[in-house]
């Protein structure tokens, strides 16, 4: 099975939160891509997502966008078989990965779709029918003149919130300050949202793995922010 190449609508006015990286595939990417990217990958459509066809069941379902190499995605989705969880990304290496997961850890609850994430929750999510986003070590983007590109800001948080079920969550972390401060001010613009915690971050949340972006930020001694909403 090949993975669909194509990963944006042509909408300019789109967030593009990310680059392609390329890079080989390894040969535990590619098999793992072979043998179930059929069973596990959704193709992108502009039509809504039937989830409950998808997943057999009526179980919440959590988003996570950008899952890098998924492993962390795995871990949380084996810690939770009473959850569904559907990965957003694009980078081609992490789909593999994942994939590999799912199936070493025979896990029935994730499905990976590879395109732009705004586009995918504008096209194909109903709206209040998310339990929870997870957003972790999304790209920082430090540069002045790229922030527009950031994945969150108020626009992406307007259609997440619409996407939110009432008591849902958005949980964010990140290792750049300035994207802290930066995604605080963007959610604080949004009503409906409501922070859990009096300081702006919360407690690390004890049932997230760590995650290969987190221990890069820790070794250039970088403080990890963790970022809590929920819908009121
Ligand atoms: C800095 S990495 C973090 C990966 C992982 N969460 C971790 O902590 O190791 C950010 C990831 O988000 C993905 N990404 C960024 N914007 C995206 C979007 N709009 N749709 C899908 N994936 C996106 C990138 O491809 C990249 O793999």
């Amino acid at each position: 099975m090949n993975l669909n190449r194509k990963v944006v609508k042509d909408d300019k006015n789109s967030i593009r939160s990310f680059v392609l990286r390329g890079g080989r595939l390894t040969n535990l990417q590619k098999n793992a891509i072979e043998k179930y990217g059929k069973k596990y990958c959704l193709p992108f459509t502009s039509r809504i997502l039937q989830v409950e066809e998808v997943f057999q069941n009526t179980n919440p379902l959590i988003v996570e966008i950008g899952f890098g190499m998924g492993v962390t995605t795995s871990i949380i989705a084996e810690t939770f078989p009473e959850n569904n969880y559907l990965g957003i990304e694009v980078f081609e290496s992490g789909i593999g990965r994942l994939l590999h997961e799912i199936n070493a850890r025979s896990l029935k609850n994730i499905r990976i779709l590879r395109f732009n994430a705004v586009d995918v929750l504008q096209d194909m999510i109903q709206n209040n029918s998310i339990t929870g986003f997870h957003i972790f070590f999304p790209d920082p983007w430090p540069k002045k003149k790229h922030h527009k590109r950031r994945l969150i800001q108020k626009d992406f948080i307007v259609i997440m919130l619409e996407k939110l079920i009432p008591g849902g969550y958005i949980y964010s972390v990140t290792d750049w300050t300035h994207y802290a401060e930066w995604m605080l001010e963007e959610f604080n613009q949004v009503e409906g949202l409501i922070n859990i915690s009096k300081t702006g971050y919360c407690e690390p949340v004890k049932w997230r793995p760590s995650t290969k972006f987190e221990q890069k930020g820790l070794d250039k001694n970088h403080t990890i922010h963790e970022i809590w909403y929920e819908k009121s």
